[in-house]
C-alpha cells in the first residue's frame, strides 16, 4: 500500500472509497474536519456525536455511507482517544481493517492533528489493519482486495515520512507473509530465496547462503546439531548492506534472527496440541530479513549485516539425542539436555559468526526463544536483554519509536550456574526451574557474543498474535539503523 502526503483540501471534496477521520475522545462536530463533513452531510455527523454514536474511544469505528456533498463513498470515523502514538496506531489498525471489509481500494485520511509522529503511527496502523493472509484460500469471494493507496490529506506528513511509512509497512506485511506461510512451503531454502530476491532489488544489498558444507568448515556444530534431524537442508543467510556514503571503518550493525522454520521439539518432541503454531518459530528471522529490505529501500547511511539461522527442528533417526554433546563455532561444548531448546543452539553460532566473521560492532538478535517469555509478558511486550547500557538505551528508544514494545530483563553472571553442565561447558536447558527460562536462555546466548555490545529480544509472545504473524521487530530494526546512522 502506497502511503502519500497530499496537499490540504476540503474534506468533503476528497475523492476516495473511504474517507477516514480520526476522532478525539470528546469529538466536536462544530469545528475543523468534522464540521466540514457535517455541513456536507446535512448535520448527520453532529447528530451522531450528540447521540454518542461516534465515540472517540480508541479503535471505535463508525462507518457512514456518505452521499450528500461528500465525494468519498464512505466516511469512517475512528476514535483515537486522548492520543499517544500507540493509540493512534491502534486506531489506524481498526480503520484499516474496516476499510478492508468494505473493499476500499483508495483510502484517504484527513485530520486537524499536526503532530507528524501521531499521524504516521495512524497511517502505518492503517496498513497493518488492512493486511490479510489469503494465499491458501481458493474461493474467489473469500477475499476482499487490499487498499492500494492511503492518501494523508493536508496532514503534517512530509514526502519522506510517507515514503518511510510505505517501506516499513510493506516490510511488516512481507514478514507477516513469511510467518504465516506453512513450513512445507517456507523451508530454510525458501527463506534464503526470499533474501536473494531482496538482494536482486538493491545494488548495495548482497546475500550469501552458507549450507551444510560451509557450516561444517566453520565448525558451526551447535546449529548443525539442530539441522541434522531434518531432511530440509539448513541455511545460514548472510545479508550485507553496504551503502555508498557510510564510513568504511564505522560501526557495523548486526541483526541476527532465529529462523527455525518448524519446531517440532526434535526428539524432546512437543505435545501435539497447538504444534501447528511452531511454523512461526522463524518470526525473528523474518523480521530481520524484511527489515534489511526496508533499510536498503530507504537508503539508510549505515552498514548493516543481517544473519538468519534457518533450519527445521525435527525428530528422526539422524536427529540429535538428549545427552549428546556438541561443539559450537567458538569452541564451547554444549550438552543438549533438551532438543527443544534448539533456538539458543542456532543463535550460538549465528551470533558468533556475526561478531567474528561479519565483523559487527553491535548486535541485536530477535528470537521466538522461550515459552517462559510468553508466560512472563504475554503477547504485549517482548523481553529485552542487553550487555551494554548505552547500546541497550538506543535499542529501547528505537523500539519506542517503532511501537514494537519491549520490557527490560536482566543478565547477570550469578545466573551462570543455571547454564553449566556436569559433562560439558554448558547445558542448553537448565535442570532447575528457579530463574525464568527466558532469563537463562539469554544468559546462554551471552556466551557467544564475543563481547560485542549486544541485545537480545525474545519475541516468543509477540511474533504471532491469535495465530497470525505480526511482523514485530521490523520497525525496531529500521529505527535502530537510522539511529546509528545519525551517530
Ligand atoms: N520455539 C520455542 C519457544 C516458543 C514457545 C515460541 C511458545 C513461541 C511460543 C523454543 O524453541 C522452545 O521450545 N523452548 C523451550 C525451551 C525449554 C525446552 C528449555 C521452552 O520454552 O519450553
Ligand atoms: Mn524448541
Ligand atoms: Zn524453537
Amino acid at each position: 500500500m502506497k502511503i502519500s502526503a497530499k496537499k490540504a483540501s476540503a474534506a468533503s471534496a476528497i475523492k476516495a472509497d473511504v474517507l477516514v477521520i480520526p476522532v478525539p475522545s470528546t469529538p466536536d462536530a462544530s469545528a475543523g474536519v468534522l464540521a466540514d463533513v457535517d455541513a456536507a452531510m446535512d448535520g448527520r455527523v453532529a447528530r451522531l456525536v450528540e447521540r454518542g454514536d461516534a465515540k472517540g474511544r480508541v479503535g471505535y469505528a463508525t462507518l457512514l455511507d456518505a452521499g450528500g456533498g461528500v465525494k468519498a463513498a464512505h466516511v469512517l470515523m475512528v476514535g483515537v482517544g486522548d492520543g499517544d502514538a500507540g493509540s493512534w496506531r491502534e486506531a489506524g489498525v481498526a480503520a484499516g481493517s474496516r476499510a478492508r471489509d468494505v473493499g476500499a481500494r483508495v483510502a484517504a485520511v484527513v485530520t486537524d492533528e499536526d503532530d507528524a509522529a501521531l499521524v504516521t503511527a495512524f497511517a502505518e496502523g492503517f496498513a497493518y489493519g488492512n493486511y490479510r493472509f489469503g494465499r491458501y484460500k481458493t474461493a474467489a469471494d473469500a477475499q476482499t482486495p487490499a487498499a492500494t493507496s492511503l492518501n494523508v490529506v493536508g496532514g503534517p506528513l512530509s514526502a519522506a515520512d510517507a515514503r518511510r511509512a510505505t517501506a516499513v509497512s510493506a516490510a511488516v506485511a512481507a514478514a507477516r507473509d513469511l510467518v504465516n506461510t506453512p513450513a512445507n512451503d517456507l523451508t530454510p531454502t525458501a527463506m534464503a530465496a526470499r533474501a536473494k530476491e531482496l538482494a536482486a532489488e538493491h545494488a548495495d544489498l548482497s546475500v550469501k547462503v552458507l549450507g551444510v558444507a560451509e557450516l561444517t568448515r566453520l565448525k558451526a556444530g551447535a546449529m548443525l546439531s539442530v539441522a541434522r534431524g531434518s531432511a530440509e537442508p539448513p541455511a545460514l543467510i548472510v545479508m550485507t548492506y553496504a551503502p555508498a556514503g557510510a564510513a568504511k571503518d564505522g560501526d557495523v550493525l548486526g541483526l541476527v534472527g532465529k529462523g527455525v522454520t518448524f519446531d517440532s521439539g526434535g526428539i524432546s518432541i512437543k505435545p501435539s496440541g497447538g504444534m501447528e503454531e511452531m511454523k512461526m518459530d522463524m518470526g525473528g528471522g523474518a523480521a530481520v530479513l524484511e527489515a534489511m529490505g526496508a533499510i536498503a529501500t530507504l537508503g539508510v547511511k549505515q552498514r548493516v549485516v543481517g544473519v538468519i539461522g534457518a533450519t527445521e527442528n525435527m525428530p528422526s533417526g539422524t536427529a540429535t539425542r538428549p545427552g549428546d554433546v556438541v561443539t559450537a563455532m567458538n569452541g564451547t561444548t554444549i550438552e543438549v539436555t533438551n532438543t527443544d531448546a534448539e533456538g539458543r543452539l542456532v543463535l550460538a553460532d549465528a551470533l558468533y559468526y556475526t561478531a567474528t566473521k561479519a565483523k559487527a560492532t553491535h548486535m541485536v538478535d530477535f528470537a521466538t526463544l522461550t515459552g517462559a517469555m510468553v508466560i512472563a509478558l504475554g503477547e504485549v511486550y517482548a523481553g529485552l536483554w542487553g550487555s551494554d547500557d548505552a547500546f541497550t538505551a538506543r535499542v529501547r528508544a528505537a523500539a519506542d519509536e517503532a511501537g514494537d514494545m519491549v520490557w527490560p530483563m536482566p543478565l547477570h553472571r550469578l545466573y551462570d550456574p543455571l547454564i553449566r553442565s556436569k559433562v560439558a561447558d554448558l547445558t542448553n536447558s537448565a535442570a532447575t526451574r528457579m530463574a525464568p527460562g527466558a532469563v537463562y536462555a539469554a544468559q546462554f546466548l551471552g556466551q557467544f557474543t564475543d563481547d560485542v555490545p549486544w541485545c537480545h529480544v525474545d519475541v516468543a509472545g509477540t511474533a504471532m498474535v491469535k495465530g497470525a504473524g505480526t511482523g514485530f521487530g521490523v520497525g525496531l530494526c529500521v529505527a535502530l539503523a537510522e539511529s546509528m546512522a545519525d551517530g
